[in-house]
């Protein structure tokens, strides 16, 4: 054989190879697939090997009338569980053996399937399905994201039609127990069975009760350290011959309460028909415990002279005494006759609001600042970068909003961020967006009128993505124009760092590398614009960087890294190299005389050692203690850190993240890493002073065990020796799972009541710590009040307000041959259908239903309009009530396994 036969045939081989591997689909046949390929998922089996995995299977149904390709088409989507663990990483992908596709791991929860070796055309009516496994478990409908979407390349991307929008009907039931709980059987890390079930109507029943007061019983919302209330008195504050009079430094908020109630500021005092505000140093104690300063203030409305008096030293005072007013007038006007002294008992009243994973436009947070200052908080946590997206404009980086600030198709993330948490190949208002300037000032104006404090948050040096690939588009454009040192500038990443790490969120390129000069001139960009940002309107007091969850082996192998500890570095005098970052962080913010604020693992090294406070700058330094899941024995934490010296905010995974789903039905959108749920009434029992006395169950939904919460010794269970130290509590709304306004209003209303509540007021059950069967009598008297105010007054304040608060399902039973129903909030009235949901009635004690028949029952909202999710009920006079929610059509197993009472221990 010559040598030009040998080069023919190899030429011919490579040809085939290159024309087998190039197959390419067209834009018609891309549009076709997605129109016609319907896509359905489906958990199959999370007890296959109990936490560890479970199977789940894609199928995709060709309802058209052309064959599917066997080549050239991938499809994208995302799942925050990990694909096919056990052989991850796979740079190359995975061919999943017997299907012929091949999956990738793009970045984060991105993931794509492709046709290969062994994948056949899949023919018009056909059915492929591809069974797989992902790391864990699911049990929720809402861990699936929607938008998947089929790309090829030189191609416009398209969403697959029968995946786009928010039903998720196209995901399977989780209509079996291995697909409703967790882990199943006693495995070590498993230290239990799941318990959870979905509520039947009779579980809910019981978990829902509490007594119908018959009205509401609290006047004012969060509760006043000090009240009383003359019933049968009032006065009218009609609109026309009231006026409010105010010395000048409360005119801002004369004019504000103005606006609300439509009356007139006047410049002299009237004598009577009028609102006064006045300087007075109001203090008040409640079990011997003074409270006082600016929060503080007091109201009184005398009825006889038709005078309301608002005192207080400073406009903070008098802003809550006229909150407090607006809450104790009803719709009619009517204001009872009443004399409050008040003051909060936390200085640090907060919320925190995740803009990052998906976008919340201006209006929303606007809104949500006015439901904020209503009921009295006062620090508004701004989550506001994440990998997953940078929402603000910061000037001269362009590119942390043009490419961090937007997500589409685009694998190079140049342009634009993925189209991470479902958003689909195209920016939309949810994945994409961010505040420009001028709306970020007309947020912190808002704010400062209302007397919240904006903390923005930058999170580094972890959920550093976005910021990463923004410094990396904008060096590009710098190279590209040959100019190096501009270049180089503000780079957060080591060329020469082939570490390879894996943050809990999947991503492999998150960690922004502290030994960079470039990293501090980037911090100290970004401080330095909040700082010129927030100037003129409420000077920034407070700077949050986060610093949670960094991915471990980050920086390990960086030459940065090594550079920096072997020239003059004495790494020594730091625990780990993240402190390095928190001290160099600490001392930029610091020159501009700010305080810091950080997660708690922000400020602690891994095995939750707190760094030392002393070396840190700052007069104030806040820690966010999450992390509290109680059978990892963690919880010590807030302590441990308080001890040491840090401010720190109660922010409690367990009662305090409101991204979790309020029951534990797969129904129900959230995430569950902490508790898997939270109904309001637990976050009403959150006990912020006690904290190991909210210890109620571990994960599995069994009774937390001692040793795992406190250690054998009870030695974990660090006592708080600086309760001083507690700056105070803040709820968390997460956005992984919330992609519109409805949404999260749902997750926030109406558990955001237990929070401002907790936030504000000291209840005398929660001094109780002697006798705890007392305090749980305390506990249940308030906890009902509070239900019945909230179901016969303030869920109709928020329906006005245009708050689409969850409307809870009511809960049912039997009983001597009668279909009882409850619902948590009394005063919420239930419907009932029994022509499978074309008409409703009210229940009532005689409602016409025949034995062995099945009905719907739903709750409606306060005021009409919107109504629960479904509960079917089958009517069985003998027996009680079986029940279902209907959208999961699940027969549940007889008897339900919870033991009600561990919850509020
Ligand atoms: C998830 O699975 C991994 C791998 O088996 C395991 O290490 C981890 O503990 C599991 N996580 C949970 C929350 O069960
Ligand atoms: C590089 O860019 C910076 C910022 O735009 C500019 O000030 C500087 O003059 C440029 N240098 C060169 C060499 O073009
Ligand atoms: C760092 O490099 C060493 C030696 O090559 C390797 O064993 C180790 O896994 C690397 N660490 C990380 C986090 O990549
Ligand atoms: C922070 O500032 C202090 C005091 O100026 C200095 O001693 C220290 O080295 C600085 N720390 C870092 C990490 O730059
Ligand atoms: C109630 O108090 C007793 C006595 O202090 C204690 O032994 C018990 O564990 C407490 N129970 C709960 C549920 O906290």
């Amino acid at each position: 054989m010559d040598w030009s036969a040998a080069a023919l045939r190899q030429l011919a081989f490579l040809l085939a190879l290159v024309s087998a591997s190039s197959q390419s689909v067209s834009q018609e046949t891309l549009d076709y697939m997605a129109k016609h390929v319907k896509v359905k998922y489906e958990v199959v089996d999370n007890f296959r090997d109990s936490l560890k995995t479970f199977s789940c299977q894609v199928s995709l149904t060709n309802t058209g009338d052309k064959p599917v390709p066997s080549r050239g088409w991938v499809i994208y989507w995302t799942q925050l569980n990990l694909l096919e663990p056990n052989h991850h990483p796979y740079p190359e992908g995975y061919l999943l053996p017997d299907y012929g596709i091949r999956f990738k791991h793009v970045q984060g929860g991105q993931f794509s399937m492709e046709p290969d070796e062994g994948f056949e055309e899949v023919q018009p009516g056909e059915t492929r399905v591809i069974r797989f496994l992902s790391e864990n478990y699911s049990v929720s409908r809402t861990d699936t994201y929607p938008n998947w979407y089929l790309a090829a390349p030189g191609l416009e991307p398209r969403t697959i039609v029968s995946t786009a929008g928010e039903e998720l009907d196209w995901v399977g039931d989780f209509d079996a127990e291995n697909k409703w709980k967790r882990f199943n059987y006693d495995i070590p890390e498993a230290k239990a069975y799941d318990r959870y079930d979905p509520y039947t109507a009779g579980t809910r029943y019981s978990v829902n009760e509490v007594e119908d007061l018959g009205g509401p019983k609290k006047h004012v919302i969060p509760t006043p350290a000090e009240m009383s209330v003359t019933e049968g008195s009032h006065l009218q504050l009609n609109t026309r011959d009231w006026a409010i009079f105010a010395p000048a430094k409360f005119s801002s908020e004369a004019k504000l309460l103005g606006e609300r109630l439509g009356i007139n500021v006047v410049n002299r005092k009237p004598k009577s028909h009028a609102i006064v505000f006045k300087s007075a140093d109001i203090r008040v104690t409640v079990e011997g415990k003074q409270l006082s300063g600016p929060e503080a203030y007091s109201l009184t409305v005398d009825p006889a002279k038709d005078m309301v008096e608002i005192r207080s030293l400073e406009p903070q005072g008098a802003f809550y005494g006229a909150m407090s007013l607006l809450n104790l007038k009803d719709e009619d006007h009517k204001v009872p006759e009443a004399s409050i002294v008040d003051a909060p008992r936390f200085e640090y009243r907060g919320l925190m609001l995740d803009v990052a994973r998906n976008f919340h436009p201006m209006e929303d947070v606007l809104r949500l600042l006015d439901l904020m200052a209503q009921y009295k908080l006062n620090k508004f946590h701004f989550h506001l970068t994440d990998d997953e997206g940078w929402r603000l404009e910061i000037p001269g980086l362009e590119e942390l909003t043009t490419v961090a600030g937007r997500r589409c198709h685009d694998l190079a993330e140049t342009e634009c961020l993925l189209p991470f948490l479902g958003s689909g190949p195209a920016p939309n208002p949810r994945g994409s967006g961010f505040y420009t300037i001028q709306q970020y000032k007309t947020i912190l104006k808002y704010a400062a009128r209302r007397h919240i404090q904006v903390i923005p948050e930058v999170d580094m040096p972890g959920h550093g993505h976005a910021a990463i690939k923004a410094m990396e588009a904008r060096r590009k454009r710098f190279l590209a124009a040959n100019n190096h040192t501009e270049a180089n500038r503000f780079v957060l990443v080591d060329d020469d760092d082939p570490s390879w790490y894996k943050s809990i969120q999947l991503f492999l390129d998150n960690a922004v590398n502290p030994c960079l000069d470039s990293t501090y001139n980037f911090v100290t960009a970004v401080v330095r614009s909040l700082v010129e940002t927030h100037a003129d309107i409420q000077p920034l007091k407070t700077f949050h960087f986060g610093g949670d969850e960094v991915a471990k082996g980050a920086w390990d192998n960086s030459t940065a890294c090594n550079t920096l500890l072997t020239s003059g570095f004495d790494f020594r005098n730091y625990k780990d190299l993240k402190e390095y970052f928190v001290r160099q962080v600490s001392n930029i913010t610091h020159n501009y005389g700010l305080d810091l604020a950080a997660w708690e693992d922000g400020v602690m090294q891994k095995g939750s050692d707190p760094y030392t406070r002393s070396e840190l700058e700052n007069s104030k330094v806040y820690a966010y203690a999450w992390d509290n899941v109680w059978e990892w024995g963690v919880a010590n934490r807030a302590h441990k850190l308080a001890n040491n010296g840090f401010k720190v905010v109660m922010a409690q995974a367990t009662h305090m993240y409101f991204d979790h789903p309020y029951e534990p039905d797969p129904e129900e959108r959230g995430l569950y890493w902490a508790p898997r749920f939270t109904h309001t009434r637990k976050a009403f029992s959150f006990m912020p002073t006690d904290l190991y006395a909210n210890a109620d169950v571990a994960r599995s939904g069994d009774p937390v065990k001692y040793d795992d919460l406190c250690g054998d010794d009870g030695e974990d269970c660090i006592e708080l020796k600086k309760p001083e130290n507690i700056a105070g509590i803040q709820g968390h709304l997460w956005s992984e799972v919330i992609r519109s306004r409805q949404q999260a209003d749902y997750m926030l209303f109406p558990r955001f009541f237990a929070l401002v509540e907790r936030a504000w007021h000291e209840p005398a059950w929660e001094r109780e710590t002697e006798n705890n069967m007392t305090r749980i009598k305390k506990r249940d008297e308030d906890w009902a009040e509070f239900a019945n105010t909230l179901g016969y007054r303030e869920l109709a304040r928020l329906d006005r307000q245009g708050v689409e608060y969850r409307v809870p399902p009511p809960g049912a039973k039997m009983s001597q041959g009668k279909l009882v129903t409850n619902v948590p909030f009394p005063g919420l009235k239930v419907e009932f259908s029994d022509d499978g949901g074309a008409t409703w009635c009210e229940t009532s004690d005689d409602m016409p239903l025949t034995s062995g028949t099945t009905i719907l029952l739903r709750t409606r909202s306060a005021s009409g309009g919107r109504y629960s999710r479904h509960v079917q009920v089958r009517i069985d006079a003998a027996n009680s009530a079986q029940s279902l929610v209907v959208t999961s059509l699940v027969i549940l197993s007889s008897a339900f396994s919870l033991l009600f009472n561990k919850f509020f221990l």
